[in-house]
């Protein structure tokens, strides 16, 4: 099918490389001239495992090409994708000018009728408004080809985004349209094979749906973080609850792991968002406010086990911090923990020598060159002349590390550990003072 893709940011690039892998024709249209020249130039602008491969193939197979364009790719597309940011307005609302400046777009240039899919996280009553927008258009340019717009939510994970699309979990469809719901069924074939996927519904809970899954994981994670900070106070180790509650399958083990906060692009604005829509719709979102406040405090925690054990004095302390991204896997930072904890420090007058895996590049455009932070090619060079070190992220490359070595690297031989990758009694085996997130030790 012809398929065409507004945005071609993390959820936009991978579904469109995904469906033009199954041999879909896919224009993707963006308005950043740089990420389209890049992507021409078969450079992959984020760090995603198995993009790279995916998208070469379909650019060379000539399924798959990005464009400034929007008139070429309203053209193209029965289908028109749009997958931009709704990023939080200063209310904490889903801002939707970029949402509805596509739609607008595709109403000027449509010259046939267009299946207009919702990919963006947005609030419920958004469709109605990008169908307002697009027919308003039309009835200025004095036409009407008809047309339909669909909520169809991504549920991918940075750092999984490729297998999750691939492979995903379900495949949301909001429309009441028999005809539609045929094309969607159509489009996504390939990926509904051996067993039911797609789960059809009107457009509203379509949109609630996306809100309620990633609130539901955001409140399990502030849940656990809240048992941590009491076990901490207790004297109980919150991974031992944690094995003890997930092995109740109504509980599971996903999602249930106590650390440092959640960030990353979607958790923290898409529970401010939904809160804002509840409290437009006359109801007080007790629950969901907690969930966020418990998060933001989260995000403190490892500053104030510093400061704790430094007696409140870390001017001059030299901090070497592994793992700057929000998660693992990913290079991406936005609203990650560990920029929470380096603007802490920096206030304190702390220095910050930091690694990680992927996210350099991606802190030096955020931060630019200051006195204050160091970045470091190694995980062992971020230990040099270090007082203590803190773990932010979970990357694989910091599970076993030695320990030797950080013992005689650090000042003060302490290790924070903002997401419990290490046993306490082994690290303080090594003679190493350890503080994780709700190991039964607090400072
Ligand atoms: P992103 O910021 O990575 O990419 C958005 C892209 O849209 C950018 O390249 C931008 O230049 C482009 N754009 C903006 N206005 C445009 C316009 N008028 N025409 C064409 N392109 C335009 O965003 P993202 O992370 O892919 O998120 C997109 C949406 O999907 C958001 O609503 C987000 O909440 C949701 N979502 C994201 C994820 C994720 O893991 N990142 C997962 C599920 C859902
Ligand atoms: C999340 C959802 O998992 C996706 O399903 C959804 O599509 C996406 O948001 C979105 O709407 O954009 P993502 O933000 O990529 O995906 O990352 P997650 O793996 O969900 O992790 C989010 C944060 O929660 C990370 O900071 C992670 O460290 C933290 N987390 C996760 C915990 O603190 N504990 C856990 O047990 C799990």
């Amino acid at each position: 099918m012809k398929v065409t893709v507004f945005g071609i940011g993390y959820v936009g690039l991978v579904q469109a490389a995904v469906l033009a892998g199954v041999g879909h024709n896919v224009v993707c249209v963006d308005v950043s001239e740089a990420r389209v020249k890049q992507l021409q130039q078969g450079q992959i602008p984020i760090y995603e495992p198995g993009l790279e491969s995916l998208v070469k193939a379909s650019v060379e197979a000539g399924r798959l090409i990005f464009t400034t364009d929007a008139a070429q790719g309203v053209k193209h597309g029965k289908i028109q994708f749009i997958a931009v940011g709704t990023p939080p307005d200063e209310d904490g609302s889903a801002d939707l000018k970029y949402v509805l400046a596509v739609a607008k777009t595709i109403a000027q240039h449509m010259a046939e009728h267009r299946i207009i899919v919702n990919k963006s996280t947005v609030p419920v009553g958004t469709a109605d408004k990008v169908s307002a927008c697009v027919g308003e258009v039309l009835a200025g340019r004095g036409v009407d080809f008809g047309f339909d717009v669909v909520s169809n939510p991504e549920f991918l994970k940075e750092g999984a985004a490729v297998a999750d699309c691939q492979r995903p979990d379900r495949i949301i469809i909001g429309t009441d349209s028999a005809k539609v719901e045929e094309r969607m069924r159509e489009l996504y074939a390939p990926f509904n094979r051996n067993h039911e996927r797609m789960i059809v519904m009107d457009v509203r809970s379509a949109e609630l749906t996306k809100y309620a899954a990633n609130c539901m994981l955001a409140t399990k994670i502030s849940f656990m973080n809240e048992i941590a900070n009491l076990a901490e106070r207790l004297g109980a180790d919150i991974e031992k609850v944690r094995q003890g509650i997930g092995s109740d399958p109504r509980i599971g083990y996903s999602f249930i792991y106590a650390g440092c906060g959640y960030g990353g692009s979607c958790f923290p604005k898409d529970v401010q968002a939904l809160v804002h829509t509840a409290e437009k719709a006359g109801y007080m979102p007790e629950l969901l406010r907690s969930v966020e406040s418990v998060n933001r405090r989260q995000k403190d925690k490892l500053f104030a086990h510093l400061n704790a054990y430094f007696n409140g004095d870390l001017s001059n302390k030299v901090i070497a911090l592994w793992g700057l991204s929000f998660k693992p896997n990913t290079d991406d930072m936005r609203d990650a923990s560990s920029r929470v904890l380096m603007e802490s420090l920096w206030e304190t007058g702390a220095r910050v020598q930091a690694y990680d895996p992927a996210a350099m590049d991606e802190t030096q455009r955020i931060y630019g060159n200051r006195k204050d932070l160091a970045l470091m090619g190694t995980k062992e060079s971020a230990l040099n002349g270090a007082d203590a070190l803190v773990v932010c992220t979970e990357w694989n490359v910091f599970k076993a590390p030695d320990f030797d070595l950080i013992k005689d690297s650090l000042s003060h031989a302490l290790i924070v550990d903002g997401r419990n990758l290490y046993e306490p009694e082994l690290v303080e085996g090594y003679g190493i003072a350890y503080y994780g997130i709700g190991r039964g030790r607090s400072v």
